[in-house]
């Protein structure tokens, strides 16, 4: 018989990215950090209002990107305004940073920049659209940018344990991959190693050595919620030049740790002349922000996601995504979400009220956790974990097991919801994890 023929060699030796997305429906799911409540009425309304004939029509996207600059701009004035980031800033950053970001003070935590944006039009940096890249939800992008700049050979830096698809678009492109671990106790964001080894060749080295291709930074880490001041990316992208840093910010609404404040804040570095509409990449060429509207919007389903860096890196990237790759439904559902900001915020202050409620509940019954940034915590139950997470599915709820990650295994991880939802949570998990007597 005759064989199907191969695939390239490092398609031969992948496994299909899979994750266990089927029969979630109708159950409490906080398995995928996804929003547990649904998306704005206003989501709801547009999408019924698609006519059916539009369905027979390739997508638009004109304007779209108009609107995320205008969310943008709109978020980052907000931040900037009001309490911004406190994720400490490591000690190593502040040495690098005084040549590439302004507001960092020396006792590591970042400065706060003053004065809202639309309080300064004149001065404020503005982003054009040929910075922003629309891609079929982060994943989309995240395969993208791989195949634009990813050869067989190239290195990818990144900590361990992250967000899982980075590894496989990596093999994909058969990259090779050096993973640096998260620093415990408390995982740590290991500033100092990302650092050598994005810039330092090792003792062994022989002249060929290069700086990594691509540094993946996720901030805060999915699943461990490390958090990393955004000073901090910065220096990291100012110290290597020939690297494309990338920093997939999908959980950063429940942090406030994104470098697009800093970067849009009036009179930056990136605008020593503080001339109006200067571009904010100008300094870091080779910085990509990924950001989504599946987590905190809630239109996980529908798929759109962003890529805002440097008109040229997002051109690369693009150029390697389908005409059509975002459906009209995801376009319709965009521009709705985009456009109820106020629905997204009291979304997160829930989900930040409820984590507060059950972090009180698992200290005061002494279980081991972790919680950090983002909307989920690592729980070690005492039970062996495979078993209290077969419990909790049958008790209809869903979590995410860590068996076999570094760092983590025996962990659950453990999406946040609403007070309510975690309320069925605690109650569920307290039984579940209770031992025989
Ligand atoms: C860190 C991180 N990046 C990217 C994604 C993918 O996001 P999207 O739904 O926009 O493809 C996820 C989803 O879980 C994630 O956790």
């Amino acid at each position: 018989m005759p064989a199907s023929p191969p695939a390239r060699s490092e398609v031969e030796s992948l496994h299909a990215y899979s994750a266990p997305l089927e029969g979630r429906r109708g159950l409490l799911r906080l398995d995928f950090n996804e929003n547990t409540v649904g998306p704005s009425p206003r989501v709801v309304e547009a999408i019924r209002a698609i006519p059916a004939d539009h369905y027979a029509i390739y997508p638009e996207y004109d304007g779209l990107r108009e609107a995320v600059l205008a969310s943008l701009a709109d978020m980052a004035g907000a931040i900037v305004a009001g309490a911004d980031s406190t994720a400490p800033v490591p000690a190593v950053a502040l040495a690098v940073a005084p040549a590439v970001a302004p507001a960092i003070r020396t006792d590591g935590v970042p400065a706060p920049v003053t004065g809202s944006l639309a309080q300064q039009p004149a001065r404020r940096p503005s982003l054009r659209i040929e910075q922003v890249g629309l891609f079929n939800g982060v994943d989309a992008a995240i395969h993208a940018l791989f195949q634009a700049y990813g050869a067989p050979g190239d290195r990818l830096l990144t900590t361990s344990p992250t967000f899982g698809y980075y590894t496989p678009c990596a093999r994909m492109q058969g990259m090779v991959i050096e993973a640096i671990p998260y620093r415990m106790p408390g995982f740590a964001f290991p500033f100092e190693e990302i650092l050598s080894a994005l810039t330092t060749p090792p003792a062994e080295a022989d002249g060929s050595w290069r700086p990594p291709r691509l540094l993946l930074l996720c901030n805060p880490n999915n699943p461990t919620g490390t958090r990393l001041a955004p000073e901090a990316v910065l220096a990291l992208a100012a110290a290597a030049p020939h690297t494309l840093v990338v920093v997939d910010e999908l959980y950063e609404a429940f942090t406030g740790d994104s470098v697009l404040p800093l970067l849009l804040a009036p009179g930056g570095r990136h605008d020593p002349e503080g001339a109006a509409g200067a571009d904010p990449f100008t300094a870091y060429p080779n910085l990509l922000v990924l950001r989504s509207l599946s987590k905190t919007a809630g239109i996980a389903g529908l798929r759109i996601g962003f890529a805002i860096g440097a008109a040229a890196v997002v051109d690369r990237v693009s150029r390697v995504t389908g005409p059509y790759d975002i459906n009209s439904f995801a376009v319709t559902a965009a521009f709705a979400a985009l456009a109820d900001q106020p629905y997204v915020d009291a979304y997160v202050a829930e989900v930040l009220a409820a984590r507060q409620w059950l972090v009180e509940r698992l200290v005061a019954a002494g279980v081991r956790h972790h919680v950090d940034g983002g909307n989920y915590l690592l729980i070690w139950p005492q039970r062996p974990a495979a078993e209290v997470d077969q419990a909790l599915r049958e008790a209809g709820i869903l979590v995410r097991s860590m068996a076999g990650k570094p760092l983590i295994d025996g962990s659950l991880r453990v999406s946040l919801g609403t007070l309510e939802q975690m309320g069925r949570f605690w109650e569920a998990f307290v039984l579940c994890d209770a031992r025989p007597a």
